[in-house]
């Protein structure tokens, strides 16, 4: 959700500001912009679209510099509405948004400021050049009192032409320290380097870089000392590897991901602590966005059939507002890849303070939810580049469902974790069999509208496998219980409509099969996604994809891998970018 970096030192700034956007693109990439200073003089170039049409600006000379690449929230994204913001001496980039943005405005046209772009973001470089007087971050901080909303800021001043001023609330912020210079970003994998010290900026601090130094400040201005996070430079650094898109490529390494997920799991150093927790859980309360609020989903199937104590899974942004019962001894479980969606934070902080322990669930180690958390949960999945979750989300389930069986253990209740060691083979073999799915995609490529139907856990899988396919191929598509079809949604079942039914559990598979006859006689054409081969064969199914079996509950580990192929294979089909789908982006800072 916007991607901002920033550098000053003895190098020059445009290569490290675009290589470093570049990394940030999958925060947004509909607009980007620098701003380079080379003594007082501010250049600064911003165009429509991706970072690589940006290219022309390594000519800026100068070492000290900003840039943004956007995920538009105010105003289309067009060149103008593109950061830098440029107001008098003031360059600036926001990640963010901001409330009260209407009346701030009205208060700088009502001095005669003319506003170029339609943006929230370019009233603060209003505000900013209204409190400069000599001394960037006294006006910075002045301005960010005025500011309600979520921003992380890196400001460039022309009369202090070394400095860049700081400041984060919600947003992520994080500076590194190296020897050539002090660097800036949404996050740590766009400026980390051997040797660099990292720090994270915490909520409502400011920070001033400038002369190979970095100061911090606290919100009431004073200086503070801060610890730098013990980061050390991934290893996997994010290539294809002859794939054509990451999001192939990261499908490939979920049965890694799981393995990797289940080790760090049976490590975890803080076992004894979090079991003492479990022991004593009585609710536990869920919260996610996206893919991940669908783990939660499939996760509610393992917590319930295995430790019979009542969840709640609630997507986060409805969670903040509605003014949760948080009991005694609930504990929340805030499932996150990025561990930065600002709706997650807000869920998670509002459990935290009535009292609840907080476990997160993410897949970034230094992330603003895992810095929050009591007890932090790594899915070990790796950076994941394609805003489509894949790996991430397999992840996720393999770790929820091992919570889920200490959960049984603390509540004296069996567990049946040999089934869960499987899952990394057993993947192998899914992957292996959703190649199948490639030949389904001439059924899907002009359809109206895609169902996928199932029951239980099947049903949670039918929600992800739904929202894979909308947000890549843009087909208008919809997860549904298969025994609610029948209330409505029926009616939108035509001739070739196509449905995907996801049937793994014996116990409910003729149920299922009962709204697979009632869509087969209106005419649409069903897929069946299946551990069980006897419906295989149904005449009502044009194709099927045959999984290896891992039991009910754990069932969408498996069942979700064709689903993902399914969305992938149409996307590349109907000629979409399945890595970055229009309007979206992985990592969601704003609310
Ligand atoms: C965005 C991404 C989704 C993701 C969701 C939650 O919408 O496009 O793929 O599932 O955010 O992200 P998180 O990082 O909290 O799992």
């Amino acid at each position: 959700m916007c991607g901002i970096v920033g550098y000053t030192g003895r190098r020059q700034a445009a290569p490290i500001l675009l290589e470093g956007l570049k990394k940030l693109e999958y925060r947004g990439y509909d607009s980007a912009g620098v701003a380079v200073l080379d003594g007082n003089a501010l250049q600064v170039m911003k165009r429509a679209g991706s970072v690589e049409n940006l290219s022309a600006a390594q000519a800026f000379a100068g070492s000290v510099g900003i840039g943004h690449t956007r995920w538009a929230t105010h105003g289309a994204p067009t060149k103008e509405n593109a950061h830098p913001h440029i107001f008098g001496r003031i360059a600036l980039v926001h990640n963010g948004i901001i409330e009260n943005m209407k009346a701030l405005k009205e208060e700088c046209l009502a001095r005669g400021e003319k506003f170029v772009s339609e943006t929230d973001s370019e009233v603060i470089a209003h505000l900013l050049e209204g409190y400069y007087e000599g001394d960037i971050l006294a006006a910075l901080k002045k301005t960010a009192a005025r500011l309600t909303g979520s921003f992380a800021l890196a400001v460039l001043c022309t009369e202090e032409p070394r400095k860049i001023a700081l400041a984060r609330r919600s947003s992520p912020l994080v500076v590194g320290r190296a020897e050539d210079g002090i660097y800036l970003a949404s996050d740590i994998p766009a400026i980390a380097a051997k040797g660099m010290t990292i720090y994270a900026l915490e909520e409502k601090e400011f920070a001033l870089l400038g002369e190979g130094e970095a100061h911090f400040y606290g919100e009431d201005g004073r200086e503070i000392e801060k610890k730098p996070l013990e980061y050390s430079i991934e290893e996997d650094v994010p290539e294809k590897r002859g794939f054509r898109h990451f999001m192939r490529k990261e499908m490939s390494e979920i049965p890694q991901s799981i393995a990797n997920t289940q080790q760090i799991m049976h490590a975890y150093p803080q076992i004894s602590a979090l079991r003492e927790v479990l022991c004593h859980a009585e609710y536990l309360h869920i919260v996610a966005c996206g893919t991940a609020y669908h783990s939660g989903l499939c996760a509610k199937v393992a917590f319930e059939a295995l430790a019979r104590i009542p969840v709640e899974v609630t997507v986060a942004s409805e969670y903040r507002y509605r003014d949760p019962i948080i009991r005694k001894n609930t504990l929340i479980v805030a499932v996150s890849q990025s561990g930065e969606t600002a709706d997650t934070l807000a869920a998670a902080e509002l459990a935290k303070r009535s009292g609840a322990t907080l476990v997160a669930v993410t897949n970034v180690r230094y992330s603003s939810l895992a810095r929050l958390a009591d007890f932090v949960l790594f899915t070990a999945a790796g950076r994941e580049i394609a805003v489509a979750a894949t790996k991430s989300f397999n992840a996720q389930l393999v770790l929820l469902y091992a919570l889920a069986e200490e959960l049984a253990r603390a509540k004296g209740r069996g567990a049946c974790g040999a089934e869960l060691l499987s899952l990394p083979a057993l993947a192998e073999e899914a992957l292996s069999a959703s190649e199948g799915v490639r030949a389904w995609t001439p059924h899907f490529l002009s359809a109206k509208s895609v169902f996928f139907l199932g029951r239980g856990a099947d049903y949670c899988a039918a929600l992800e496998g739904s929202l894979k396919l909308k947000e890549i191929s843009y087909l208008p598509s919809e997860g549904y219980p298969a025994g609610e079809l029948k209330h409505g949604t029926l009616a939108l079942i035509e001739e070739g409509t196509p449905v995907v039914a996801i049937l793994t559990s014996s116990r409910l598979a003729e149920k299922t099969m009962n709204a697979v006859h009632e869509t087969y006689a209106r005419g649409a054409k069903v897929f069946l996604v299946t551990s069980l081969p006897e419906y295989c064969k149904r005449r009502e199914i044009v194709s099927s994809v045959l999984l290896p079996d891992c039991g009910e509950i754990f069932s969408p580990a498996l069942s979700v891998i064709p689903l993902q192929a399914l969305a992938y294979y149409v996307s590349v089909a109907r000629g979409c970018d399945p890595d970055k789908p229009r309007n979206l982006a992985k990592s969601v800072t704003v609310e």
